[in-house]
């Protein structure tokens, strides 16, 4: 009975240790550490167990009932606390992931259109009123296109001022928007009623009004009937339209192989000292109506080609062409 006795105290003092190690281990290094140190092959538990050989044989079922009692106790208490260690882990995760949906979202700044798309598609939204398509042409014209089947010869004087960025011998960047005319007209019979929006190219030097690439808006109108007076019927309309109250017009003569007769528009902003051209404009010359197969004798035309870029300046009083292209975002946000 004296090696019972003394087995139950030294269970009960490696209960009592074994206790507190677990309690104080923290962590899975630590848990790991007890099993190894108490529950491993040669554990302190297992150490016990070689003890048995020893005892009395009346007493050795009743010290291995004891002995196992302290494996599976032991074993137990062991799952237990990590068990209860993985679920703290798990809560702590939870709690560290978890979203607040209350908390403001990320915001994302969202771009808007640039100033001269804006005014662009004002301009179009307008002729549309009044019953204009939109058309558009390519930007790499053939000469053909460009000038000639524009009554523009090849040894004309008004080659000069056009000539302009040429990709190939007989192929450019567009100095103006005017060849689309001619895309248009030869692919659709009479009355023809077009606007085109595009980007043109020029050897221009760079100054507060003039840009080597640049916007126009080409319009077309070919019917039976037309004359000066209805191109400029269709001009009042629009700048009253675009501009508002209080802006000037004022034509003046021009020349253009294309339309004959020639005008130039001008525009004077409300107090204003100056006027700026926006616009070259005429009727559509008999020559070129019969370049595209129209009969200069059943149907008349006019056109014009209005700078984009000059029309944001009238209207928002931006004095300097280059701003556009500045990339300035305290220029932009403004619009
Ligand atoms: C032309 O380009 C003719 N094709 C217009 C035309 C069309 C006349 C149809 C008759 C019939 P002009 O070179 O004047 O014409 O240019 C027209 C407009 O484009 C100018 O009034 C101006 O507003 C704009 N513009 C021309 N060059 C530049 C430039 N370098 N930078 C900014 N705007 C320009």
């Amino acid at each position: 009975m004296g090696n019972l006795t003394a087995l139950t105290k030294t269970i009960r003092d490696l209960n009592g240790e074994m206790d507190r190690a677990l309690a104080a281990a923290g962590d899975p290094a630590a848990l790991e550490a007890f099993r190894v140190e108490y529950l491993g092959r040669k554990g302190r538990v297992s150490e016990l167990f070689k003890t048995l050989g020893g005892t009395a044989s009346e007493d050795k079922s009743e010290a291995g009932r004891l002995l196992n009692d302290l494996r599976d106790r032991t074993t137990r208490a062991f799952e237990d606390r990590a068990g209860g260690l993985q679920a703290a882990a798990l809560e702590e995760k939870l709690l560290r992931e978890s979203v607040d949906m209350t908390l403001p979202g990320i915001s994302r700044p969202v771009g808007h259109l640039h100033p001269l798309t804006l005014v662009q598609r004002e301009i179009e939204s307008i002729f549309q009123r009044m019953g204009f398509d939109v058309a558009t042409g390519p930007e790499i014209e053939t000469e053909y296109y460009n000038f000639e089947a524009l009554n523009i010869p090849a040894d004309h004087p008004a080659r000069a001022d056009w000539d302009t960025f040429y990709i190939t011998d007989t192929t450019l960047l567009r100095p103006h928007t005017s060849p689309v005319q001619v895309h248009v007209m030869e692919s659709t019979p009479p009355p023809v009623r077009i606007i085109c929006p595009g980007r043109c190219y020029r050897r221009d030097a760079q100054d507060a009004t003039h840009s080597p690439v640049f916007h126009q808006i080409e319009l077309l109108w070919v019917e039976e009937g037309l004359s000066l007076a209805n191109l400029k019927h269709v001009l009042e309309l629009f700048t009253r339209e675009y501009f508002g109250e209080g802006y000037e017009m004022r034509f003046s003569g021009d020349f253009f192989p294309f339309t004959e007769p020639s005008v130039q528009v001008h525009i004077k902003a409300p107090g204003a000292a100056r006027w700026l051209e926006i616009m070259g404009a005429g009727m559509v010359d008999p020559a070129v109506l019969t370049n595209v197969g129209y009969d200069p004798e059943r149907v008349t035309g006019f056109a014009f080609g209005l700078g984009i870029e000059r029309m944001a300046m009238l209207k928002y009083g931006i004095d300097d062409i280059r701003t556009f292209l500045a990339n300035d975002l305290r220029f932009i946000r403004q619009f």
